[in-house]
């Protein structure tokens, strides 16, 4: 390969992009300094730290984080790393504690971070400085839906901004609980591959891969599910833009009149969801239940699979870890038991959703480390791509629309 432009110029092209972006670690070692730590990263959800005092230990790119709720209900995301020699300070992945102290040598940190102390004060009389030794934060803190982001870059935009229309999104699914509020507060399952974490993001909002990959549960699905990546389904990919992209369903769900589709079930299935649903919004209930959740890529790490979450988890350029969790909806015991349920089986330890798909990762890893040829082909679709009413670019469902949508924005970062 001969370089003439920038680096992230002769590797990503509009219609591939090369093999090393993959597995060269300088790249990842790139994309950890320009992505994970420069742009809104998701860290995890307030009803995970809903009473004052409780904590979640949550991945922030290759590290973790302390997300905690301190006593005045203020969220705070601290550095998992003790201020004197690096220690971690909390193991526990969660829990309620006004404080943590390390391990180490004992020094003790409020759960906003202030330093509170330091065993054989003596040695430090006069040294030590206790403002600045509290453990280091995440600086920038914005929720949005209960979704809780971090970001390092003081110059970055407001996290709504960074969301744009990926926002909307966000609110189809919470106005699909009664009281408006969702919960991830079922469990997280953490399953490891050895691939690069792009993979993930790309593969996602994918629409081209399920009809193959995923022929076993479409096959045993109630919902005719897989129809829906079929190539003359109504569904749409869109790019959201900032990198956020999705698989729209609902022009599907519409023309076949598939109300509950996101969920893959039926309203008669679940009464005392419908019913309480309808207290809430009387007539307008239908409409709100064929809006649906999402399939929603929020970029580089939030993954909103209509009734899951995915988070991913960059570790090295060939390993990433995914946390899996259902969501929770306001809409009794047994909608929620349901929600577990379904993702019990098709993301769970015995579920084929997620491991087939986690199979093609490492698969695909295998096959970015042969030596020829050394691009991957991205333009399907690209022929056929059209504006929406709201400008937005879409294409088919099966088209490659939001793999390029997820380069141009990688690439903006990338060259920074
Ligand atoms: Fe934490 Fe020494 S490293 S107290
Ligand atoms: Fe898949």
């Amino acid at each position: 390969m001969t370089t003439t432009g920038s680096k992230y110029d002769e590797l990503i092209r509009p219609d591939r992009i090369h093999g090393s972006l993959y597995t060269d670690p300088e790249i990842f070692a790139d994309e950890m300094a320009k992505i994970f730590y420069s742009t809104w990263v998701y860290v995890g959800h307030e009803s995970e730290i809903a009473e004052v005092n409780d904590y979640v230990v949550k991945p922030f790119g290759p590290q973790t984080v302390i997300m905690s709720r301190a006593k005045d209900g203020s969220i705070h995301l601290l550095q998992n790393r003790c201020a004197h020699r690096a220690n971690l300070v909390c193991e526990a992945p969660k829990g309620n504690a006004t404080g943590f102290r390390c391990q180490y040598h004992g020094w003790t940190y409020a759960n906003n971070g202030d330093l509170l102390g330091f065993p054989y004060k003596k040695g430090y009389e006069g040294i030590a400085d206790k403002s600045k030794l509290g453990l280091g934060r995440v600086p920038r803190v914005e929720s949005y839906q209960g979704f809780v982001f971090g970001c390092f870059n003081p110059d970055a935009p407001p996290l709504l901004e960074h969301l744009g229309d990926a926002a909307k999104e966000i609110d189809r699914l919470v106005r699909l609980s009664p009281n408006g509020k969702i919960q991830l507060t079922a469990g997280w399952l953490k399953h490891k591959v050895k691939a690069n974490w792009k993979m993930l993001l790309e593969n996602e909002t994918d629409g081209y891969h399920p009809q193959f990959v995923h022929s076993s549960v479409f096959v045993s699905a109630e919902s005719g599910i897989g129809a829906l990546y079929s190539d003359t389904a109504d569904a749409v990919s869109r790019d959201l833009g900032n990198g956020h992209t999705e698989n729209d369903l609902r022009p599907e769900f519409r023309r076949l009149g598939n109300v509950m589709g996101w969920f893959g079930t039926t309203p008669d299935k679940v009464p005392n969801y419908i019913a309480k649903m309808r207290e809430v919004h009387g007539d307008k209930t239908e409409e709100i239940l064929i809006e649906g959740s999402p399939h929603l890529m929020v970029f580089p790490n939030l993954f909103i699979a209509e009734i899951q979450i995915f988070v991913i988890q960059p570790v090295a350029v060939d390993e990433t870890v995914q946390h899996v969790t259902a969501i929770q909806l306001d809409g009794g015991e047994e909608m929620n038991r349901r929600l577990l349920q379904q993702t019990i089986g098709s993301v769970g330890p015995a579920g084929f959703l997620l491991a087939d798909d986690s199979e093609m990762y490492e698969r695909n890893q295998r096959g970015v480390q042969a030596r020829d040829p050394e691009w991957l082909v991205i333009n399907r679709g690209a022929n056929r791509e059209r504006v929406d009413e709201n400008g937005k670019l879409i294409g088919y469902n099966t088209d490659e629309v939001p793999i390029r949508a997820i380069w141009r924005h990688y690439k903006s970062l990338m060259e920074k």
